[in-house]
């Protein structure tokens, strides 16, 4: 600053220093109270704008991937990363983004990934925020990692917890319903006891709930990657377990 350098700005330092120095103790705590209340707005206020801007790529969303998955997630995003010890705002900025490039990957009929389209869209919009270096780098790394297909591996733990996450949102009671959901939306039947789910064509008629079950679902629990995903896993795969094996006595008319 013109005219307050050198000796002038250290004298000034120093008497700003001193003055703190003689600050009842009280003073100095409600001063660094505040610096921190006024930084976690600052953060908060960061986290609703990303939330708002990623909402907006939903409009045209399947019910089986939209927004309310999006929220599914950061909810346990929330939960695990808690328990796990992650960096939470980290997490909620990389769960608010982690899908906003799937319109990509739809309408491009898969040749696009939208983990990759969505860590492209998210390095762009990071640029306009004042976040440390090191965690725009793990958003982005979580964001590209998040998918189940790709060949990256997340590496950080917020990468685990938003695999996790995302994962846990496929089986259990909400997996089971997005199952039927994503049934519906291709065209397929309820279920046809004729036809082995593993010789069944994906999006066909034959493209069912317990054809999802048998060949992903029931997989999941073995993939994940944090202490408490795998234990979430567990619980709800054994809901899904008892689940279908009551589906199929009911098909058959037996109870
Ligand atoms: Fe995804
Ligand atoms: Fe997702």
């Amino acid at each position: 600053m013109p005219g307050f350098t050198g000796r002038a700005a250290m004298t000034g330092a120093r008497t700003v220093g001193a003055l703190h120095d003689r600050n009842p103790p009280w003073i100095n705590a409600l001063e660094y109270v505040l610096k921190i209340m006024l930084s976690a707005s600052i953060m908060q206020a960061i986290i609703e704008s990303i939330r708002d801007f990623a909402k907006d790529h939903f409009s045209d969303a399947k019910y089986s991937h939209d927004w309310e998955h999006t929220e599914r997630v950061y909810k346990l995003c929330m939960h695990i990363g808690g328990v796990e010890g992650a960096d939470l705002e980290v997490l909620a900025i990389s769960a608010y983004l982690h899908d906003i490039g799937r319109s990509l990957q739809d309408t491009s009929k898969g040749t696009l990934c939208h983990a990759e389209q969505g860590a492209r869209i998210a390095a762009g919009l990071l640029d306009a925020y004042p976040l440390p270096q090191e965690k725009k780098e793990n958003i982005i790394h979580c964001i590209q990692s998040h998918r189940f297909r790709n060949s990256r591996h997340p590496e950080t733990l917020e990468a685990k917890v938003l695999f996790d996450a995302d994962k846990l949102d496929a089986i259990g009671a909400v997996g089971i319903a997005r199952a039927y959901l994503f049934a519906g939306e291709v065209g397929a039947v309820l279920h046809n006891p004729d036809m082995d789910p593993l010789m069944a064509k994906s999006y066909s008629k034959e493209d069912t709930g317990y054809r999802e079950y048998t060949v992903k679902l029931s997989k999941i629990k073995d993939k994940m990657l944090t202490g408490e995903g795998r234990h979430m896993a567990h619980e709800r795969h054994s809901f899904m377990e008892a689940f279908f094996e009551r589906f199929l006595k009911e098909i058959q008319g037996i109870v």
